[in-house]
């Protein structure tokens, strides 16, 4: 074990830089003794701004005991913290930041395994990304999820039920004075959003690829389980570190990447799942292909019973056996011998699962929620390199449609004439967004949820084809087709479709064409100038730095820089 002496600059004389170390750690009033253990660090990632990691100290406590339980010297260091609401442009234009800040802090400071307790959306990617890079061996810990909400005798989940109620509020039925009621209610503890959104479909994906241990997925935020599993997550990494591993690239892959696919598909996970498990296994040189994306869904079953899809939250999961009993009811379309973090192999991770009688939450392969999986992945003329479309969360009637393009050219455009009386729109119409790319918005921020136009929400209209260069949240439903790629901002097919062109979606197909002659759209193509942007490009700092490297979808919109086939290694 390394402890203290790792990483040390010597510049000719180690034993002095070893005792300048010593010297001012000591002035926290460290023992010797404790100075020669092995070393976990634990970031910190609790932040005002950050209801999503409000029980990071009490899970820093618990991750604390379990190391000093173990025999070793639990280090505990800050990082940047990002939630979803409080992140300007978006959070997704920070999730490599965080990563960068992640690995780099891994890297600068002596420890020998690190724990990163994140949930937010952004933040576990961007921890495990940083983490995988740095190549040090990791443990994750979930922040896990709220409890459930109640109102009027209904549950309400964060934010499936925040977008629904908004839509009915929008459409006159919920007045000002309750939809302020409900703000209070939505949103009933700490931890991250409840539903099978983006936080609670990396949290399974991660406990799948075995970067966590059994159940910390779905144990609410707020049960003392939670803290145990943070305090048993201490003390197997003093084992990590002691053994200096299993590391990330033993534990990610890519039979366990594929294995995170799988579950994806059968939670009914968001879409966004996708490109994060892009950019964490692209830290690993290990490649996500949207088309095996596409076959694993159309054979593995939608299993999980939970909001968008279906009709339960996360609590309801935990209590039903949680990712065990799932990888379980999953094993003849999984490779259980992949290992996880834990020690134990998938298998017997699944073998100690508990079996709960008549629960309703995790159907068997025999009565699936939905026969295919969740995400479908579309190409076609209109998205060469691909385009997603979660249909586990879609109308069945418009997954065959073809219809008039209504194009709004950015997010301010979209705001500035969608709710208007004289839009030319019509139910049938697909409305199409465009520029709200990795690079046109910047930061592709979760506007693919295109509101549907007041008139015609009024008119009692819930849901139409709905087409972007944008991602969605994984709370909202709708028949919402994401991440056309390339994205309009760098030239891609969606910059050349114009209001009143016909589209038509095919998703049993797998087809999102633009119904226009190939000889118009290599005139429209030849003529085609990129839009005025929203925000002028960026001159410099981070923004610059996010406009010049930052990758299409397909490739995680991880930054060209970052992605290393070598993890581990000094740059
Ligand atoms: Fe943090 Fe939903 S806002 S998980
Ligand atoms: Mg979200």
């Amino acid at each position: 074990m390394s402890g203290l002496k790792k990483g040390l600059t010597s510049y000719g004389d180690a034993g002095f830089s070893l005792f300048l170390r010593k010297a001012f750690i000591k002035a926290m009033g460290y023992s010797d003794d404790a100075l020669e253990r092995p070393i976990v660090g634990i970031t910190n990632t609790y932040s005002d701004y950050n209801p999503c990691h409000g029980n990071v100290p009490d899970l820093i406590e618990s991750a604390k005991r379990g190391v000093l339980l173990a025999g070793g010297l639990p280090m505990v260091f800050p990082t940047i913290s990002i939630h979803e609401s409080f992140a300007h442009p978006t959070s997704m234009f920070l999730r490599n930041l965080m990563a960068m800040d992640t690995e780099e802090m891994i890297r600068a400071q002596p420890m020998d395994a690190v724990m990163v307790i994140g949930g937010c959306d952004k933040t576990l990617p961007a921890q495990i990304m940083g983490a995988a890079s740095a190549g040090l061996p990791m443990i994750v810990v979930p922040t896990g999820p709220m409890v459930v909400g109640h109102h009027k005798g209904e549950v309400l989940g964060a934010c499936t039920d925040c977008r629904r109620l908004w839509g009915q509020h929008r459409a006159g039925a919920i007045d000002a004075a309750e939809i302020e009621i409900i703000s209070g209610r939505l949103a009933p503890s700490v931890g991250t959003c409840m539903v099978m959104g983006t936080a609670s479909t990396m949290a399974c994906m991660i406990e799948a690829l075995g970067l966590s241990l059994p159940m910390a997925a779905t144990a609410p935020a707020v049960h003392a389980e939670r803290r145990r599993i943070a305090e048993a997550s201490g003390r197997q990494a003093v084992a990590l570190a002691i053994h200096g591993g299993p590391g990330p690239c033993d534990i990610m892959t890519p039979a366990a990447v594929r294995n995170a696919l799988v579950v994806l598909q059968a939670i009914g996970g968001s879409t966004n799942g996708i490109i994060h498990l892009t950019a964490m296994a692209g830290r690993v040189g290990v490649p996500v292909d949207l088309a095996a994306l596409d076959a694993l869904g159309r054979t593995v079953p939608v299993l999980v019973d939970l909001k968008p899809s279906g009709a339960h939250y996360m609590e309801h999961l935990h209590h039903a056996g949680g990712v065990p009993a799932l990888l379980r009811e999953l094993a003849p379309l999984l490779d259980m011998t992949c290992r996880t973090v834990g020690g134990a192999t998938l298998a017997e991770v699944a073998a100690g699962a508990e079996t709960v009688p008549d629960q309703t939450v995790i159907r068997p392969r025999a009565d699936p929620l939905k026969t295919s999986g969740a995400i479908a992945v579309l190409f076609g003329n209109l998205a060469p390199r691909g385009a997603v479309i979660k249909q586990s969360a879609a109308s069945s009637a418009l997954l065959q449609h073809e219809g008039r393009a209504v194009v709004f050219d950015s997010t301010a455009d979209m705001a500035a004439r969608i709710d208007r009386d004289d839009l030319d729109v019509m139910p049938d119409d697909v409305l199409v967004l465009r520029n709200a790319g990795p690079i046109g918005a910047p930061g592709m921020p979760e506007a693919g949820y295109l509101p549907i136009p007041l008139k015609l929400a009024r008119a009692g209209i819930k849901d139409m084809v709905r087409l972007s260069d944008a991602r969605m949240s994984g709370t909202a439903f709708g028949t919402i087709v994401l991440h056309v790629t390339p994205e309009a901002a760098i030239g891609g097919p969606l910059a050349l479709v114009r209001s009143g062109d016909r589209i038509r979606l095919d998703v049993a197909a797998r087809r999102i064409d633009l119904l226009v002659e190939q000889t118009e759209l290599a005139v429209r193509s030849a003529a085609w100038k990129p839009a005025p942007r929203e925000r002028p490009s960026a001159s410099r700092g981070y923004a610059k730095l996010f406009e010049t490297s930052v990758l299409q979808a397909d490739q995680g919109c991880d930054f060209d820089f970052l992605l290393n086939e070598t993890p581990g290694d000094d740059q």
